[in-house]
């Protein structure tokens, strides 16, 4: 089973290449002193530290006493490639431990865009954890071993769970969305080690507290998909939303997923429609070349929603430097998207990742405590 370091100047999850399952899980914190939480901090990464590596479980010696650890792995914990993502929300800036003054520049609660149908039990939270594996035990086995080492400090206040096509994870092709799209062909690639600087990871150069150095924004977006009303939408309009073409992920017109959109040669949108995804998501003005932000967006399937319809849809995720320039101005850009017929945003929010733990730091987070 594959292990992943989740020490460095970076933590892990952000530029990894996506695991198979996810889930993301949002805490408040209920200890009202900054001692208490720097012992989340402290606990969260012991616990990190442990649960990424290959160990043989402890056997349970006392019957009398709850069991060492839940079981459901066996005798051996093998990672799977397990990252644990952890990140900070505006409400941990409050009043309760006196870091207002230290709060990220950018970090702010999500507010609804035109589209939104926020609901508070889904937003929010003062911290996130994005646990991903690529097999679900292994990210139950850390979501459960997490909480049960930080229930006396952290309130969990919502948790989705997601996945990717399981095909995918050869490396070799983008994963398929629930509407049948391939998603991140676009995307910004992460073995640029210059581009990530550029746009994920906060440097000593951006004007920012000097603690978020090596940390990056995060916004979630939990999305619901209208896939009944999708399904019976003829395929030229599914492909005219995003500008691509549907098994191929070409751009419209062309014939390979990597074909550059050529927006300058179709001035008018008669091919790519003004009004798509990607040309709205990212119009390429020649002083903008490429995102701003570094997707990485899992798909959720939950039961059936009150009225019998299908409750899955899309984990938004992104990553950047500058929350404004990367999520925020993009959302804004889609806002009216003819895509949103079929799209409702219900959660999420907006959160600052810890920088990685190397070598000058005794744990997550040391930085700003
Ligand atoms: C591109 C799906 C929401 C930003 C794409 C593509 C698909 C897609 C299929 C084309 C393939 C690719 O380049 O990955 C979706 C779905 C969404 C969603 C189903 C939600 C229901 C968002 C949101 C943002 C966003 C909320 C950011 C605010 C982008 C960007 C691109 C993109 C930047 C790349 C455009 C390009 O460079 O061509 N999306 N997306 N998407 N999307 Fe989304």
């Amino acid at each position: 089973s594959k292990t992943i370091n989740f020490k460095g100047d970076h933590q892990a999850g952000v530029i990894t290449k996506e695991q198979k399952d996810a889930s993301f899980i949002a805490f408040d914190v209920t200890s009202e002193t900054l001692d208490g939480l720097e012992t989340v901090l402290k606990i969260l990464t012991e616990r990190i530290a442990y649960l990424t590596q290959d160990h043989v479980l402890p056997a349970n010696t006392d019957d009398k006493l709850p069991p060492h650890e839940s079981g459901i792995l066996g005798r051996a914990l093998k990672p799977d490639s397990l990252t644990i993502t952890v990140a900070l929300g505006d409400s941990l800036f409050d009043k309760r431990f006196g870091l207002a003054p230290f709060k990220p520049k950018y970090l702010q609660t999500m507010t609804s865009f035109p589209n939104d149908r926020l609901e508070p039990n889904w937003c929010g939270g003062d911290i996130t954890l994005q646990i991903c594996a690529d097999s679900p035990e292994s990210v139950i086995y850390a979501v459960r071993d997490i909480i049960q080492h930080t229930n006396r400090y952290l309130s969990p206040r919502w948790k989705m769970d997601g996945f990717l096509p399981s095909r995918d994870i050869d490396n070799k092709s983008t994963a398929i969305n629930l509407f049948g799209f391939k998603d991140g062909t676009g995307n910004a690639s992460a073995s640029d080690e210059k581009l990530m600087n550029e746009l994920v990871w906060v440097t000593d150069t951006d004007k920012e507290q000097s603690w978020c150095v090596g940390g990056s924004y995060q916004a979630i977006r939990l999305i619901r998909f209208n896939l009944e009303f999708w399904d019976r939408t003829p395929l030229e309009d599914q492909e005219n939303n995003f500008g691509r073409h549907k098994i191929s992920g070409a751009p419209i017109g062309m014939k390979h997923e990597q074909d550059s959109p050529e927006f300058d040669k179709d001035p008018h949108g008669d091919r790519i429609l003004f009004d798509s995804h990607m040309r709205r998501a990212e119009p390429r003005n020649p002083e903008r070349h490429t995102a701003k932000l570094r997707r990485r967006s899992y798909s959720y399937s939950l039961g059936l929603s009150n009225t019998g319809a299908l409750d899955m849809g899309l984990i938004f995720v992104s990553y950047q430097k500058n929350l404004k320039t990367g999520f925020i101005d993009t959302q804004k850009r889609l806002n009216g998207e003819p895509l949103e017929r079929y799209i409702k945003p219900f959660g999420g929010g907006y959160y600052f990742v810890l920088p990685g733990l190397n070598n000058d730091q005794s744990y997550m987070g040391a930085n700003l405590i």
